[in-house]
């Protein structure tokens, strides 16, 4: 109340008593169902004192002037500085710092009638100031505890800039490399995407919404993004209803459960109806059968956009189909702001659904405590202490450490001896400090990143010799250093080959080399389709020519996306995926390179051997006609295989890992029986290590038909050199439902194949019976 007790006018007086009187002081749940009785009092409070401009101002969010993450609207700073005033704002994005957010949230105290707090929002992906691998590379880790650890740092720095919700975590499925946004998620598994991003959403928003280091996350986007046809940012989506229900939809309802503060919904249509139109998805769904209760934000102007969908007559009907179909809060599109009124007036939108979603984002507000303290996130004591501390810095080198795959090690040529005479790194990336930050960094600063160059500096003994050498340029620089993702244009070096040269001579007098080659960090993210995945600019050309002077190369691979590695697989000995790994990039791939760290990380994605195969995931249906080498008629590539290059799941060790031993306590069960699996793991090398144990499941004959294999368990585990350890699964309906013809979740009876193993491709195989 602090703040709220400075200001005197007689309606704040009424509202401060209405808080105070119900003020709970029992923490207040991250899960937001099942209802708050006193919450929803207090809600009901303020909403009951609303006039029907308050309560659509409540439904707006705008976007502040410093950071647009989304074409600009073209109202001015003066505009919104009124709508602010009149106390006609709910929200606002891309606000940052105590100062701004301060002096922000005051106007709307000093001058609006109800003095309702705004809540701030802001894109952190994958840290604050502290960057740790960009998602899709943190998900690589298959480690639980340290996402949700990293989420919670980001949230701890982000609530101590004055900020209170972020838009992550993003938990589309994502099956095209070529879709930019693949590095914002979990990658193609609907289990894996589920569990990566609760987690997510338990570190940021921690046990208690209201305590002052957590803030509200949000499941985006609703749903269907991650499948736009052909990768191509914001195209169609067009999916059916079971594989809409069975892939697309699990991790949003695992979201829901664990208590998601907010969720937001999408660009793309799905079968001619825009995501952000959708009532089945979102009011019926959701929010009826799911029974969740907080609020929905629409994209970045995505209400607008449903008249160039081609499903909106206007802004006026947009905003009507957008308010009706259960998008709560408009980003930027200036449509509720513009139309509610009239829409209510004309009884085309009811009272009731406004002040749903009213309350939904009161709701909220309250759950994060900014009724009790406008202004609880604007400490600059926090902002000064909390943010980009050695502590962060040291987590975001574990976390980083443990994202990095080890794709490929013939002749053992990792992990380097630090006493090496000579190494020599090469490649575009060696020495950058920026790119490892990737793309969607937040407030990661311009280089800042420790580079490669400087992490094998710091690891290796004083005699051995180091040759750096860039070779050659991936991109022309075109935009000043730390401009705006979205002003980030891309032209590349696909001319200057004059470091070449240099890189050789270097590659030469080297006992290994360290080749780090991929994408610019700006090759991913929104708008970042590409059609093509390999390498860009001159890469090929220098990985080419260093290989022919020096055999010994390790590729160190740095991007957000699968790329097409077809042309060095074959030869590179060594190769190790480590994405865009933060701001300890650097620290962590001389962890894993000089041997400090045994790789542990597994792909959250399939790694293809052609563009072509996109999109490309493991868990696909059989078809009738599934592969069969010897005829052409199968379902297949002439020219390419069918598989993966490196399928979802895989990663090495500096150790092997062998399975044996598969056994099920029985082969029959009921419907809502269990079976106990169990499978011994050896750990057969000289080397500690950890290992991802994966559990692979398929129902062979359904009302429906189901997958070849579908992940859902996994279990990661240490292991000492030469231990053997017994590693159980339960094998439950959880696993074996699924949204069969009749429209619901169930066990249908038959025969199921089970799989365990270190990566999807995995044969190590029993099978089971399901009774009625
Ligand atoms: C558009 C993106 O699709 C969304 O993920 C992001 O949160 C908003 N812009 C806000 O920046």
């Amino acid at each position: 109340m602090k703040q709220l007790n400075l200001l005197v006018t007689p309606t704040l007086l009424l509202i401060s008593l209405l808080y105070l009187g119900c003020k709970d002081k029992t923490p207040t749940k991250t899960t937001l169902t099942p209802v708050n009785t006193q919450l929803e009092q207090r809600v009901d409070s303020v909403l009951a004192l609303m006039h029907l401009n308050e309560k659509i101002g409540q439904l707006v969010q705008y976007n502040g002037r410093w950071d647009a993450t989304g074409p600009s609207a073209n109202k001015s700073d003066q505009y919104k500085l009124e709508k602010l005033k009149k106390g006609e704002v709910g929200s606002m994005l891309n606000i940052t710092s105590v100062a701004t957010t301060r002096e922000t949230q005051k106007i709307v105290m000093e001058h609006s009638r109800l003095k309702i707090p705004l809540i701030f929002a802001y894109d952190v992906i994958h840290g604050y100031k502290t960057i740790f691998p960009i998602p899709l590379g943190e998900s690589a880790s298959w480690d639980l505890d340290i996402i949700q650890q990293s989420a919670a740092i980001a949230a701890k720095e982000t609530a101590a800039s004055g900020i209170h919700w972020t838009f992550a975590p993003m938990i589309d499925i994502s099956r095209d490399a070529r879709w930019g946004r693949i590095m914002e998620g979990a990658g193609e598994d609907t289990y894996l995407n589920s569990v990566i991003g609760v987690a997510r959403i338990k570190g940021f928003q921690g046990e208690d919404l209201s305590l002052p280091h957590t803030i509200a996350a949000c499941a985006k986007h609703f749903a269907g993004y991650g499948l736009a046809e052909s990768g191509r940012e914001y195209n169609t989506v067009n999916i059916g209803e079971h594989e809409l229900h069975n892939a697309i939809l699990p991790p949003f309802k695992a979201a829901a459960n664990a208590g998601v503060a907010t969720f937001m919904n999408a660009f793309n249509e799905i079968d001619g109806i825009p995501a952000t139109g959708h009532k089945v998805l979102q009011r019926d769904l959701l929010k009826g059968n799911w029974n969740w209760n907080g609020f929905v934000v629409s994209d970045w102007g995505s209400i607008a956009e449903m008249q160039v969908h081609g499903y909106a007559e206007d802004k006026k009907q947009a905003a009507e189909l957008a308010l009706n179909a259960g998008s709560d809060m408009d980003m930027e599109s200036f449509s509720y702001e513009g139309f509610l009124e009239t829409l209510v007036n004309e009884g085309k939108v009811s009272i009731a659904h406004i002040d749903d979603a009213v309350r939904r984002v009161l709701r909220v507000k309250f759950e994060l405590g900014l009724f009790d303290d406008p202004y609880k996130y604007c400490d600059e004591t926090r902002e000064k202490n909390d943010i980009y501390t050695t502590e962060h810095l040291e987590i975001a080198r574990d976390v980083a450490k443990k994202s990095i795959v080890l794709l490929k090690n013939d002749s053992k040529l990792l992990p380097i001896s630090k006493t090496v005479k000579s190494i020599a790194v090469i490649g575009p990336l060696a020495d950058s400090k920026d790119e490892p930050l990737g793309n969607w960094r937040a407030k990661g600063e311009y280089n800042s990143a420790v580079s490669l160059l400087e992490g094998i500096k710091n690891a290796v003994s004083p005699s051995t010799k180091i040759y750096y050498e860039k070779g050659v340029a991936l991109t022309i620089p075109t935009v000043k250093p730390g401009d705006n993702q979205f002003s980030h244009p891309l032209k590349f070096n696909n001319t200057d080959t004059w470091g070449i040269h240099a890189a050789l001579e270097a590659a030469k007098k080297a006992d290994i080399v360290v080749l780090a080659v991929g994408e610019d960090a700006y090759q991913s993210g929104e708008g970042r389709s590409q059609t093509n995945i390999s390498f860009f600019g001159r890469q090929q050309d220098l990985i080419d020519a260093v290989y022919k002077v020096n055999k010994n190369v390790v590729v160190v691979l740095m991007n957000g996306r699968p790329m097409d590695l077809s042309a060095i697989n074959d030869k590179i000995p060594s190769i190790l995926e480590c994405w865009f790994l933060g701001s300890e990039s650097g620290h962590a791939i001389a962890d894993v390179v000089f041997g400090d760290y045994n790789p542990s990380g597994k792909l959250p994605v399939s790694f293809p051997r052609h563009v072509g195969q996109e999109p490309l995931y493991y868990n696909h249906k059989n078809t009738g006609r599934p592969y069969n080498s010897k005829i052409v008629t199968y379902s297949g590539y002439t020219d390419t295989a069918k598989t993966a290059l490196y399928p979802f799941g895989y990663g090495l060790s500096y150790t092997r890992f062998d399975y044996h031993n598969l056994s099920l306590n029985t082969s029959e069960i009921s419907k809502d029986g269990k079976i106990n699996l169990t499978v011994e793991v050896t750990n057969t090398g000289d080397v500690d290590g950890e290992e991802v144990i994966q559990l692979y499941i398929r129902d062979i004959a359904a009302s429906v038909t189901r997958p070849i294999k579908e992940l859902k368990g996994f279990k990661k585990i240490k292991f000492e050199a030469g231990e053997t350890k017994t590693i159980a699964f339960t094998i439950d309906a959880e696993m074996l439902q699924f949204y069969t013809a009749n429209k619901i979740w169930e066990v249908e009876p038959g025969t199921f194949h089970v799989w365990v193993g270190g990566d999807s491709a995995t044969t190590l195989k029993s099978e089971f019976k399901v009774t009625e």
